[in-house]
């Protein structure tokens, strides 16, 4: 089982960004966290970021072939981005959505996500614990 997991923009700014909203855990300790939730359940993973909308979406494309599933925080990227939907449902690919924070607690902007038309299964408001529980639905269900 191989997962690649994508996070959009301002997800590297983890720790600087809004620690009210979303922690004081850094980026690098996100991508541990992730690598070792991975290890524990047999899961290999390859942990990408990017701030660019078509850069997440060749990342998704390249990902067809080679993964096994995607977990998904696409950031603001989620209210906003259609070419991110197309290129999951091209992909093919079983896809997890996870928030750090509770979306639907926050504005009314980030009530749509484009995301959920496609992602069989939402993670939202855990913290850095949703990434782990979006691993874990991949491992319990291979
Ligand atoms: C987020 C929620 C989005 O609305 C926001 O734009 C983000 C992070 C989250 O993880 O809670 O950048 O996806």
């Amino acid at each position: 089982m191989k997962l690649l997991v994508l996070n959009g923009p301002n997800l590297n700014m983890l720790g600087i960004r809004e620690p009210g909203i979303y922690g004081n855990g850094d980026y690098k300790s996100l991508v541990k966290y992730i690598k070792e939730s991975a290890k524990e359940v047999g899961v290999t993973v390859d942990v990408k970021q990017s701030n660019y909308e078509g850069e997440l979406v060749t990342l998704i494309q390249k990902a067809r072939l080679r993964y096994d599933g995607i977990i998904i925080n696409a950031g603001a990227y989620t209210h906003t981005s259609i070419a991110i939907l197309d290129a999951l449902k091209a992909s093919g690919l079983l896809t997890v959505e996870v928030h750090i924070s509770n979306v639907k607690e926050r504005e009314d902007f980030r009530q749509i996500s484009y995301i959920s038309l496609y992602a069989e299964k939402v993670i939202m408001g855990k913290g850095f614990l949703g990434y782990k529980e979006a691993v874990n639905y991949f491992a319990e269900r291979s």
